[in-house]
């Protein structure tokens, strides 16, 4: 299979990068064809979302008529709960919600109450955290702390409030975002961190004044290349604005110098300033991919197991659910879905795989 040409050398590991030969990481769980663990779930609690950014749920094709699940297709919070604590009892350590824009979805907080209560066979505590938007974080952020989430990650593509309203589509001003970021921090969430996808043409003027504000702000700033998920977007390579270019931009003016990861498998190569004034990390999927160490699982809105943000196709438990399997009948079900998965689209792709069927981001959970 030909390879598209990448923007960097493949052979110049970025320092502090998390990937490795591929191997089980020793602790008790389920391993896949190679040897990765299944370690991180990451929920999705609807398929709806009030924004429309372009690389994800461009307007022209999610229009007013589109069709979202309808509402019986969507697990009921017991529903999730129930899965979720099957997917602790098999070794994962995190649960991530995420959409479509998970706020949309009625009575979070009451999900994230159910979610927090769960602890790992050992007793661990789970790592319990969110993905959003940021556009309805002011009257939420309080009570998504008070029912035991821990931390958060809001996406920001741009301080420039024309920029930002052109990349969310709906013309949503910035500064209600920052509002909703500075009422999470008022409830204690932390760290927070910034998601920011950078697309040529639109956003790459964006990056510095991104980088100062977060660094100045202490909020953990990573860069997003952009990504072929979907089919909708429209991806070309040439929009990719790889993670060496990203950082060069970042280090001629504020010196940056690598970290190590923070724990096997995280997706973000992780980077300081080199005057110790703060942290960001690069997701560098297209030039980087970080396929030997995934360790994520995905459950979409409609109770479907994707082993890859870049599935077709994903494996029904809502169905086996809702007629009554007992939780062990649920369980091996997935560890039968984890014991095959042989994924790595990222490592793979190329001008073939582009063209294969995805199911949209939003669809799965990002
Ligand atoms: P931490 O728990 O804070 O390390 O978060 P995370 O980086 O695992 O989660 P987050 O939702 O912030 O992920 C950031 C972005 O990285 C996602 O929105 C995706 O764009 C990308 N990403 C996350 N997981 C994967 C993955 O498994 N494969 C690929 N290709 N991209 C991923
Ligand atoms: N490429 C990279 N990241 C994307 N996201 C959505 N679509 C893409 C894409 N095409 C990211 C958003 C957000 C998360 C939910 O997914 O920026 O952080
Ligand atoms: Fe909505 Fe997030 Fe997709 Fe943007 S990236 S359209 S906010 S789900
Ligand atoms: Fe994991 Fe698939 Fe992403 Fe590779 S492309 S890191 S296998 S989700």
């Amino acid at each position: 299979m030909e390879r598209i040409p990448l923007p960097l050398s493949a052979a110049a590991p970025i320092p502090g990068d998390s990937r490795g030969a591929p191997s089980f990481d020793g602790r008790p769980g389920v391993a896949d064809r190679f040897g990765r663990a299944l370690r991180d779930l990451r929920i999705s609690v609807t398929d709806r979302c009030n924004f429309r950014c372009p690389y994800c749920m461009p307007a022209e094709v999610f229009g007013r008529d589109f069709a979202f699940l309808p509402h019986d297709q969507v697990l009921t919070f017991e529903e999730i709960e129930r899965l979720a604590r099957i997917f602790v009892g098999l070794g994962v350590g995190k649960l991530r919600i995420t959409g479509g824009e998970p706020l949309v979805r009625r009575d979070l907080p009451l999900l994230i109450a159910s979610l927090s209560s769960i602890s790992s066979p050992d007793g661990s505590p789970v790592d319990l955290t969110l993905t959003t938007n940021g556009s309805a974080l002011r009257p939420l952020a309080r009570p998504l702390a008070r029912a035991g989430l821990g931390r958060i990650t809001v996406s920001v593509d741009s301080l420039d409030d024309a920029v930002a309203r052109s990349m969310n589509g709906v013309d949503f001003p910035i500064s209600r975002v920052l509002d909703g970021i500075a009422a999470a921090r008022e409830a204690g969430l932390s760290p927070i961190k910034i998601n920011t996808v950078v697309r040529r043409g639109l956003n790459e003027a964006s990056v510095m004044p991104l980088a100062r504000w977060a660094r100045d702000e202490g909020l953990i700033l990573r860069f997003i290349e952009y990504m072929d998920v979907g089919t909708a977007n429209g991806w070309r390579l040439d929009d990719v604005v790889s993670a060496e270019e990203i950082l060069s931009m970042i280090d001629a003016e504020l010196p940056l110098e690598a970290v190590s990861a923070n724990y096997r498998g995280e997706v973000a190569g992780r980077y300081r300033y080199r005057d110790g004034s703060g942290e960001l990390g690069v997701i560098a999927s297209v030039t980087r991919p970080f396929c030997g160490d995934c360790t994520r699982a995905r459950l979409s809105a409609d109770g479907h197991l994707y082993t890859c943000l870049f599935a077709a196709r994903g494996t029904d438990l809502k169905t086996p659910l809702r007629d009554g399997e007992s939780d062990t009948e649920l369980e091996d079900r997935i560890r039968a879905v984890w014991a095959v998965r042989a994924d790595r689209y990222s490592e793979l792709r190329s001008e073939a795989t582009d063209r294969l069927p995805k199911v949209e981001m939003f669809a799965l959970g990002g």
